[in-house]
């Protein structure tokens, strides 16, 4: 008798679909096709999906609730098996789906078997994941808070320290170094914003999609989508099976997130450095050298720095497994897990790690003040000064202070070195109220326009951040 033709054999070759094959899978074929490595992290969004399914099977009379009920008590222990880390998690049975599946069965027996009843694995997965990336999306957004109120106390307490501000990475102008930290809240707002408005545009129920099609069972898929916190079914079950535009979206937030904590990395990598001495990290966020006893090195800050190059790599990758898929399924999908879940860790740990770093960092005043009154950073205020008190075109004022520049460069002095006569060398109508601005602190108090550095215009916005984060 060939074994094609042996019922025993047939369901032998495989759990879930043995009426159909005959022989087990390859070694390889296994290897290529198994991610329950991976997507075992969705068994609490799974369990969470089939409490639901069950429950609206037996609401819509499609199973018993007595069935329903078995159902609901062989889940919950499972849950509690792999939530104690007593589940074994086996790789022939390819993902968290089937293993979970056949679990039920080897606890309740046959009523395990209606449980995939108008299910597929195929809006099972893509309900898994949206609901794991809402959550995903939830401590993006909570931890982004957390950084943001770091920043904030420590732009209130630096409200008023003057440093200098760099375009080109040259000193510009003196600016508040809590105006500066602010600037990395306001980005920060809007990370978050990309979270919340993924998170929203996601929350819909691709569950009752089935494989491709829908169902001929009577199914009520606005039960299962209220269930699970959805906002609604989706409109379309290809839609529902096919689409992970939902996980580009949350990669492309977490690439620019990462994106924006890489910037203010590098400023806590520059800062911290001897050159620049404007701060410092404690032991607790600085490691120190196996060979060179004096070296503090801000290694977190640098893995931060390096991290876009992980999270923007998924968002490539992703789009790259994405490209040409045509409807609705295809296994390619299946690769998208590993990627999303790296990059969020990725992303979650250098959340942790800026949220840390900006509490910790203590600032050196003499030093920032210092380099705030270096390389002419008061040639804008002398210009200024020259278009308010001398009505100068601003063109013409421009080029007075930089002949100005030029002369005390000459003779290796600050602004507000140069004696009188120098100014009026170059403008005779200066007069010695120039020496009024002519300082990194007058520089900064001055620029009072509404978001400004102006102290006073600083400590506006440390109000209403306050109140916005409620700290
Ligand atoms: N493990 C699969 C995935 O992550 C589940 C869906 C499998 N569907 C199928 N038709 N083979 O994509």
């Amino acid at each position: 008798m060939s074994s094609s033709s042996d019922p025993k054999a047939a369901a032998s070759s495989h759990q879930m679909w043995g009426g159909r094959f005959t022989t087990r899978p390859s070694d390889v074929m296994q290897a290529i096709n198994t991610c329950v490595d991976v997507d075992q992290r969705l068994a609490e969004e799974d369990i969470l999906g089939s409490l639901a399914h069950s429950d609206m099977l037996a609401a819509c009379a499609i199973i018993s609730q007595d069935d329903k009920a078995a159902i609901h008590e062989g889940l919950i222990a499972i849950r509690e098996d792999i939530r104690a880390g007593r589940f074994e998690w086996k790789p022939e049975l390819e993902d968290v789906h089937m293993n979970i599946e056949a679990a039920l069965k080897a606890r309740i027996g046959a009523p395990a078997g209606r449980l995939h009843t108008a299910r597929s694995r195929n809006d099972q997965v893509a309900t898994d994941f949206r609901l794991w990336m809402r959550g995903a999306c939830a401590r993006m957004t909570s931890l982004l808070r957390d950084y943001q109120k770091a920043l904030l106390a420590q732009a209130e307490a630096h409200a008023d320290w003057v440093m200098p501000g760099f375009t080109h990475l040259q000193t510009a102008q003196p600016i508040s170094l809590g105006h500066h930290l602010l600037c990395w809240v306001e980005h920060a707002e809007r990370d978050l914003g990309r979270f919340e408005d993924a998170a929203k545009r996601l929350n819909e129920s691709p569950l009752g999609s089935a494989a491709l099609a829908g169902t001929a069972f009577g199914i009520d898929r606005h039960h299962t989508a209220q269930a699970l916190g959805f906002d609604r079914p989706m409109a379309n079950s290809l839609d529902g099976v096919s689409s992970r535009d939902f996980a580009l979206e949350v990669l492309s937030a977490a690439a620019i997130c990462a994106v924006n904590l890489s910037r203010f990395a590098e400023e806590i990598v520059l800062w911290s450095s001897r050159r620049f001495g404007f701060a410092s990290l404690s032991d607790a966020f600085s490691t120190g050298s196996s060979i060179m006893p004096q070296k503090r090195n801000p290694d977190a800050a640098e893995l931060v720095r390096a991290k876009p190059g992980k999270i923007c790599g998924a968002l490539q990758s992703l789009l790259i497994v994405m490209k040409g898929l045509p409807l609705a399924y295809s296994k390619d999908m299946q690769e998208d897990k590993v990627i999303v879940f790296t990059a969020l860790d990725d992303l979650d740990l250098a959340l942790n790690a800026m949220i840390g770093m900006a509490g910790d960092l203590t600032f050196n005043k003499a030093a920032l003040e210092a380099a705030a009154g270096e390389a002419y950073s008061d040639a804008t205020d002398l210009a200024d000064w020259t278009v308010r008190e001398l009505g100068l075109p601003f063109r013409d004022a421009h080029h007075v202070a930089g002949s100005l520049v030029k002369a005390a460069e000459a003779r290796g002095l600050a602004l507000a070195q140069l004696p009188l006569e120098v100014f009026q060398s170059v403008e005779p109508r200066i007069d010695d109220r120039i020496y009024s601005v002519l300082s990194a602190r007058a520089s900064m108090e001055s620029r009072v326009s509404y978001g400004g550095t102006a102290p006073s215009q600083v400590r506006v916005q440390v109000q209403r951040w306050r109140e916005a984060l409620g700290a």
